[in-house]
């Protein structure tokens, strides 16, 4: 089955086509990055406007690669949420647009089910069941899987996702948009142990997370900074991004060794656009290992947002005969675990 994926959730439009038979043919990616650093964060009617300008460029882009025509396809998945509204309709509205001009099936798709399963479309995937963290932008949350669609939520953020606490802390700083990954290379050349950061929520039981008091530790650290030594030099930024880095992947790694303990589970599965944090990925395995949990994890470019994890998830529920009818969905809000299994048809 060739199933094209299209994913508008948010400031990067891609676009890709899975085949069930030889797998992944071909995939763009357009990010708005740099429209939206102008105004240090993402511009809901920007990037909308943005996603109407490239989808259809991209979807020649990728048919060319792929070397097929869109009459060749067999079904198509589109991000519905969770996102923002706008952005997810333009996705939305092209999918089913198409569809309807094609006659083939269309498909709703959870934008963290796509980036649970993103490391399916590595060589060495791995196998249900497993408990997965996910950590993005919006979303922190661990979660026992047992199937596709069968989510039971273990623990979640209370406040800020790690993405975000990563992202606020970069702008505290001064540090270019988009800050997460910036604040992440910064933090190579720092000292992790010059600033004594807290470990949020890791003195108590539980598989919750918080990270807003890490903000106002920041906050604070530098606000005392500048009153005695003035503006923090490099060496000094360096430190802090060290530092804040090391206690977000500590308070994460604490809390998956937690959950893989209680679960029993020896398989761990991190997705999500903080899942390319190589401090992370080195430190989960380093103590998972230890404790005979297996990582995974996909490659850099299938973290963050992607097209070819939406045509991935998209093509498993196509293939056990999910569809939707041609009603345009975009849902901002939506709980993972409210999914459905694949044996439950059309459910969506
Ligand atoms: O999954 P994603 O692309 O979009 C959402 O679904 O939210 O995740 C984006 C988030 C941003 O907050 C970004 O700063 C963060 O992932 N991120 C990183 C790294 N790369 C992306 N955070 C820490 N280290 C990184 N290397
Ligand atoms: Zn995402």
């Amino acid at each position: 089955m060739l199933v094209l994926g299209i994913e508008t959730s948010c400031d990067e439009t891609g676009v890709a086509i899975y085949d069930s038979e030889h797998g992944l043919l071909a995939h763009k990616l357009y990010s708005q990055v740099k429209m939206h650093a102008e105004f240090g964060g993402v511009v809901p009617e920007l990037a909308s406007r943005d996603h109407c300008r490239k989808i259809l460029p991209l979807l020649d882009e990728v048919l060319e690669a792929a070397r097929i025509k869109k009459n060749d396809l067999d079904g198509i998945a589109y991000t519905a949420g969770p996102g923002l509204m706008g952005a997810l309709m333009v996705g939305g509205a092209t999918a089913t647009a198409l569809s309807l001009a094609l006659n083939i099936p269309v498909l709703s798709v959870h934008h963290m089910e796509a980036h649970l399963l993103a490391p399916m479309l590595e060589e060495n995937p791995p196998s249900f069941p497993f408990i997965a963290l996910l950590v993005s932008g919006g979303h922190t949350q661990l979660v026992s899987v047992e199937e596709i669609g069968g989510y039971q939520l273990l623990g979640e953020s209370l406040d800020d996702a790690a993405g975000e606490a990563f992202d606020k802390t970069a702008k505290m700083l001064d540090l270019d948009y988009p800050g997460g990954p910036i604040l992440a290379k910064l933090a190579e050349n720092g000292n992790r142990n010059r600033f004594a950061f807290p470990r949020p929520m890791t003195d108590r039981p539980g598989l919750d997370f918080s990270f807003s008091g890490l903000k106002t530790y920041t906050r604070n650290l530098i606000d005392k900074h500048k009153q005695t030594n003035g503006l923090p030099d490099d060496e000094t930024i360096a430190d802090i991004c060290a530092g804040f880095q090391e206690a977000v992947v500590d308070t994460l790694v604490i809390k998956c060794s937690r959950a893989a303990e209680a679960s029993g589970s020896r398989t761990l599965v991190i997705a999500g656009g903080v899942s390319a944090n190589s401090r992370l990925r080195h430190k989960l395995e380093v103590v998972l290992e230890k404790e005979g949990v297996e990582v995974f994890y996909a490659r850099h470019e299938f973290c963050t947002d992607n097209g070819a994890m939406i045509a991935y998830a998209g093509c498993q529920r196509l293939l056990a005969g999910q569809s939707n009818n041609l009603q345009i969905e975009a849902i901002p809000r939506w709980p993972l675990d409210q999914l459905s299994s694949l044996n439950q048809v059309n459910t969506l």
